[in-house]
């Protein structure tokens, strides 16, 4: 699959939203081996810290689908900034440990600004498993 086409899944992941507090919608798409692709959207919630971004949104449910490490190989996330959308500290973290870390990652906005990078480089140095 083009990376196009995952950043257009990834946007309408973003259409399913539910964003009532910023108004800040962002959708994700993760691709797996075999073709299939799992989405996420971003899920806020009155008590704000409950609130849930796409990206990790993508990975839960690709994993919720009995899908693992394994089988991902790019993941998109989108949304309507200026500059390709920046994953957040925590979505990072959750990437370093559950994405692999030489796989694409797509950052888009709804411009058609693509900006490729990698778990490796979202997060160097990461506080890991191993370190427990
Ligand atoms: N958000 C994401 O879903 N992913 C990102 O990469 C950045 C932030 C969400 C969390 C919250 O619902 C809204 O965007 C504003 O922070």
């Amino acid at each position: 699959m083009e990376k196009e086409e995952l950043i257009s899944l990834a946007k309408k992941a973003r259409l399913m939203s539910y964003s009532p507090y910023s108004h800040f919608p962002v959708g994700a798409a993760l691709l797996c081996q075999d073709g299939a692709v799992y989405l996420g959207s971003n899920i806020e919630n009155a008590s704000f810290p409950l609130t849930m971004c796409a990206e990790r949104n993508a990975i839960y449910n690709a994993m919720c689908h009995d899908r693992s490490q394994d089988e991902f190989v790019a993941l998109a996330i989108v949304a309507d900034t200026e500059n390709p959308v920046s994953p957040c500290g925590a979505c990072r973290q959750v990437i370093s440990e559950l994405f692999p870390e030489n796989a694409p990652i797509y950052l888009a906005n709804l411009d058609g600004d693509i900006r490729e990078t990698n778990a490796k480089e979202l997060l160097p140095f990461a506080f890991q498993g191993d370190d427990l």
